[in-house]
């Protein structure tokens, strides 16, 4: 974060060493933004009002005298703030050509320490004798402090919310006789298989938009709707009969309506959309016979179709009252012969290649 404090000096060097120099030299008296390329520092820009530019005169594929003339454009909002431009040796001709684009001064690297800390001090000085300029600059910096700290509150409270979701989703898994961990199991499972999708441009449409992260995590919730499943149903300690089995299904609606519920009278929030569809479509299978809805290939959401495999593989692999555990090996060959019948085919192609990673992290 700033130091409204201390005048912003923004730096663009292409080269690491001479830009942690400068750093060094400068960063007593200023706070020092450095950036490596022309495209950050329009970024930087937009978010910082800084009382000087240093700035490298020759970067290759894009000149530093571009960037001058953008600056120092007479309808840029940045034309009064004072540029240095950086060389790396004299050259009387490019140091003229800078003072005539509209730089203030120019300093030779590699740097000086007493050069260019006077130069600076010399150009932000005057900065700050121009009133006009010292306001803007004031409440610039400011408004960019103010947007630090609501990202920072944000990520507070988002990871806030993780916390305790993971533990009304503990608690809720502790009534079941399903073995403790399933939740952090599946969820990592999900980024096994969600990582791939990304890399390989594979259902991008469906996944247009999505914050990976918090698709993850949302996914913690898939069973969250068991609260509503009484526990004569829950503790059952054998297989299910089918009317037993009927009442286990609805935990996915239940699910659906707890989150949908938790949402209520808020604007739509990206991490209960995708726990809903995660919690609704986790039993649905490809070819139309899962549950609730007995939704049909990409009928089902991509979520629903992503978390089956890693809802299926843990319950292979761990032990039930009913069954014994099954190895890694044979869970997986479980799900590959499920391809097309319960898994989404394409998905079931990347689970082949990525299935070693569940072993690794069950
Ligand atoms: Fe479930």
């Amino acid at each position: 974060m700033l130091d409204l404090h201390k005048p912003t000096v923004l730096l663009l060097d292409t080269d690491t060493i001479s830009r942690n120099d400068a750093e060094k030299i400068l960063s007593s008296d200023y706070n020092v933004c450095s950036v490596s390329s022309a495209a950050m520092i329009y970024d930087m820009l937009a978010s910082q009002f800084p009382a000087l530019v240093l700035l490298e005169a020759d970067m290759g594929d894009t000149n530093g005298f571009h960037i001058l003339e953008t600056l120092k454009d007479e309808n840029s909002q940045f034309k009064n703030i004072p540029v240095v431009m950086i060389f790396a040796e004299p050259d009387t001709s490019a140091e003229c050509r800078a003072i005539e684009t509209g730089a203030e001064d120019y300093v030779f690297k590699p740097y000086v320490p007493t050069l260019l800390m006077k130069r600076v001090k010399t150009q932000v000085d005057a900065v700050y004798r121009s009133s006009e300029l010292e306001e803007q600059m004031v409440l610039q910096n400011y408004m960019g402090n103010l947007s630090e700290i609501a990202h920072h509150e944000i990520a507070i409270a988002s990871d806030l919310r993780d916390r305790i979701l993971r533990v009304v989703a503990n608690l809720l898994e502790s009534r079941d006789s399903v073995t403790g961990g399933h939740i952090e199991r599946t969820q990592k499972g999900v980024a096994i298989m969600i990582n791939p999708l990304t890399e390989r441009g594979i259902y991008t449409d469906e996944m247009y938009g999505w914050i990976v992260s918090e698709v993850v995590r949302s996914s913690q919730l898939h069973d969250v709707g068991k609260i509503h499943v009484p526990d004569s149903i829950l503790k059952i300690p054998r297989r299910l009969s089918d009317d037993e089995f009927s009442e286990m299904q609805l935990h996915t609606v239940y699910g659906a309506q707890v989150i949908e519920k938790m949402g209520e009278g808020i604007a739509e929030i990206e991490y209960l959309r995708h726990a809903k569809a995660f919690a609704e479509s986790h039993h649905e299978k490809w070819d139309g016979s899962g549950y609730p809805h007995k939704l049909k290939g990409t009928e089902i959401p991509l979520q629903g179709r992503l978390l089956a495999f890693a809802d299926v593989y843990d319950a292979l692999v761990s032990e039930r009252s009913y069954k014994r555990p099954f190895a890694h090996d044979e869970a997986v060959n479980i799900i590959l012969a499920g391809k097309g019948t319960h898994f989404d085919p394409i998905m079931t192609d990347v689970f082949r290649e990525v299935a070693w990673k569940f072993e690794l992290k069950h």
